[in-house]
């Protein structure tokens, strides 16, 4: 974690200040240190990513962090997720609409199959996920391409550890549909749109409940392991993101999935 990286934290909890203590860098990065909070919750920096999770999550979550910690090497390797990025990647960047001068967070990063092109579009980045084993992977890329514009943290999309309005632009695909009920899901819209900037630029896909899956497939259900998911009709995504966000458009080019482009009203 860069020092840099502290005015855009705030607690998960409180939403208040965190004050950073150091206890190992390396050059600029602390490697080891706490967050601590205003109401006394400290939050451990290991492996120099901050580890900001509330202490209270749904068993389904807690579920769902367990399976991607153990799967990362698998998803990392997914051939047809990284052949459809061909399409994908492109297309979430055109409804992102980034300027090189944005601050953006990527919410739900996995093990970073987009984050280093994002990263390439903006000034500064911020990449959550709840699985510490994905945002290692995505740590070791980063290095490896020398990417320094990308703070990793560890923190759930229902309860970011953001200032309000610290991000020009927020992108997030693929993870609203494994955030489990319409609670939750309404939780992360709204964490969501407070920490975009008024009138900031949303982009994010989730999975689609087509023709196919309505022959084929379940609504609603668990991938292997223990990873909820649920498709999305056109209209429950236009009304579950109607509630932080005005939805410009939703569009069904992404095979599976929709991708809606939103702004914060
Ligand atoms: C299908 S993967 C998509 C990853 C990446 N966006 C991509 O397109 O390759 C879903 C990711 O969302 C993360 N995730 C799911 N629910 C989350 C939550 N409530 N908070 C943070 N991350 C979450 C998972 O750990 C996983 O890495």
């Amino acid at each position: 974690m860069l020092p840099t990286f502290l005015p855009f934290l705030a607690s998960p909890e409180t939403g208040g200040p965190l004050t950073l203590t150091v206890r190992r860098r390396e050059g600029e990065e602390i490697i080891e240190g706490s967050l601590c909070d205003d109401a006394g919750q400290s939050y451990p920096i290991e492996q120099g990513i901050p580890r900001l999770l509330p202490r209270e999550m749904r068993d389904a979550q807690i579920s769902e962090i367990a399976a991607r910690d153990a799967q990362v090497v698998e998803y990392d390797k997914m051939a047809f997720l990284n052949w459809f990025g061909k399409v994908e990647i492109p297309l979430t960047r055109r409804a992102l609409g980034a300027l090189p001068t944005d601050k953006l967070l990527e919410a739900g990063c996995g093990t970073g199959r987009m984050s280093r092109i994002l990263a390439g579009g903006v000034q500064e980045m911020a990449a959550i996920d709840f699985s510490f084993e994905s945002l290692r992977v995505v740590q070791k890329k980063l290095r490896n391409a020398g990417i320094t514009n990308v703070h990793l943290a560890q923190a759930d999309l229902c309860c970011l550890p953001f200032a309000s309005s610290a991000f020009d632009r927020v992108v997030s695909c693929q993870v609203l549909e494994h955030v489990p009920g319409p609670e939750a899901r309404a939780a992360a819209v709204a964490s969501l749109a407070r920490v975009l900037k008024p009138s900031g630029t949303l982009a994010l896909s989730a999975y689609k409940h087509s023709l196919m899956t309505r022959a084929f497939g379940e609504k609603e259900g668990m991938h292997d392991g223990g990873i909820p998911f649920f498709r999305f009709t056109k209209s429950e995504l236009r009304e579950t993101l109607g509630a932080g966000f005005k939805v410009h458009s939703v569009t069904g080019a992404l095979v599976y999935l929709y991708l809606a482009q939103c702004t914060r009203s």
